[in-house]
């Protein structure tokens, strides 16, 4: 039996993650496995309900779990809060940082019937398979913050960015041997021509990759990264970074895919693995039934692969999706002429159905 919490948060995770459960529930069903749910409060609707973003019954519920499936946090709503009562803040980064999850895994992955789907062109992306290693507990996200009065009636602002030999070898180590198991090409960015960070977490790299003389190791600069993502996608097999190029450079990657909205990612590292969607909480299109759960269901299958080594059933869901694409049914932000639109719980209505389907 698998414990797992469930997270919705704000915005669409309220959506979104119903339908990721529904997966996995299929999935459970087909293959004779045990899910037990507990769903918490976390992000904006958790400070609303008990004045803290991360109560830390949720803390502890997720510490006691085999997983958790998180749907998303944040909102304009609590965008004025006092800094550490941000849901981003005050919730999303303890509890990456509480569960040790230092390594945050986003596959970038082109499902062929979404070729025309991306405003990039059908030969940059097609063949497109990029995974993209994002340190995630240290960099500028956790360094010290502070504002400081200047002289001349001003402000000042500090964001420390910080990386040691341990937390760069440590992710470093992570991406060669999922490299490994792939086609054996590791691309290190970084800006090592301007900040001394980079420069040790080039250097660290560059020691390690003698260790495995079987993967390729390139270094690039991150501003060069965000241009050979859109140029050639395809010379990339897997690519690691810091905390928040990962950040920037992962939504510029989701568009290989054709949406956002398919962008999964599996945050790892500690002993219990997060799972969510790599997009926000989208209050523009919250509460509509508009919101693609796809990337919230392709999450619980990185779940089933990472946290229980379930592989053939993490295939099962990702083989749902695919043939719910197959067959032309599309959310509105993959909407094309010609193809069937659906809402958020009929595409994870038809997800569940076709995992039951499989094989027969
Ligand atoms: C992500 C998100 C978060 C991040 C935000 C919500 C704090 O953009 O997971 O990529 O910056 O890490
Ligand atoms: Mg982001």
């Amino acid at each position: 039996m698998y414990k797992i919490a469930v997270l919705p948060g704000d915005g669409i995770g309220v959506e979104i993650v119903p339908e990721a459960v529904k997966a996995l529930q299929a999935v459970g069903k087909k293959f004779g496995l045990e899910f037990e749910f507990t769903e918490a409060l976390v992000g904006g609707a958790a400070y609303d309900d008990g004045g803290h973003p991360l109560p830390a019954a949720t803390l502890e519920l997720c510490q006691g779990s085999d997983a958790v499936l998180l749907g998303a946090i944040g909102g304009p709503k609590w965008d004025n809060l006092p800094v550490e009562l941000r849901p981003e803040i005050g919730a999303l980064l303890p509890l990456r940082k509480e569960l040790e999850l230092y390594a945050n895994l986003r596959p970038c992955v082109l499902f062929p019937s979404l070729l025309h789907a991306s405003t990039l062109k059908e030969e940059v992306i097609s063949g497109v398979d990029i995974l993209v290693i994002r340190e995630l507990t240290g960099g500028l996200y956790f360094g010290e913050k502070k504002r400081e009065k200047t002289p001349d009636g001003g402000e000042q602002a500090t964001d420390i960015l910080t990386y040691s030999t341990y937390e760069i070898e440590r992710i470093v180590r992570f991406a060669y041997q999922a490299a490994r198991k792939r086609r054996k090409k590791l691309c290190s960015v970084d800006k090592a021509n301007v900040l001394e960070s980079s420069r040790l977490w080039r250097e660290t790299v560059s020691k390690l990759a003698a260790e495995y003389p079987d993967v390729e190791t390139t270094h690039m600069y991150v501003d060069n990264c965000s241009m050979q993502l859109i140029r050639n996608p395809r010379q990339f097999d897997v690519i690691v970074t810091e905390n928040m190029f990962g950040d920037i450079l992962t939504d510029e990657a989701s568009m290989l895919t054709g949406s956002i909205g398919m962008l999964a990612s599996a945050s790892i590292g500690g002993d219990v693995g997060l799972y969510e969607p790599a997009h926000g909480s989208a209050p523009d299109i919250a509460g509509q039934n508009k919101a693609n759960p796809l990337a919230a269901i392709l999450s619980a299958a990185m779940m089933l692969r990472y946290s229980f080594d379930r592989e053939e059933e993490a295939v099962a869901i990702e083989k749902a999706v695919g043939r719910l694409l197959e067959e032309d049914y599309r959310t509105p932000d993959l909407m094309e002429p010609g193809k069937k639109l659906l809402g958020t719980v009929q595409t994870g209505d038809l997800v569940a159905k076709y995992i039951s389907s499989i094989g027969g």
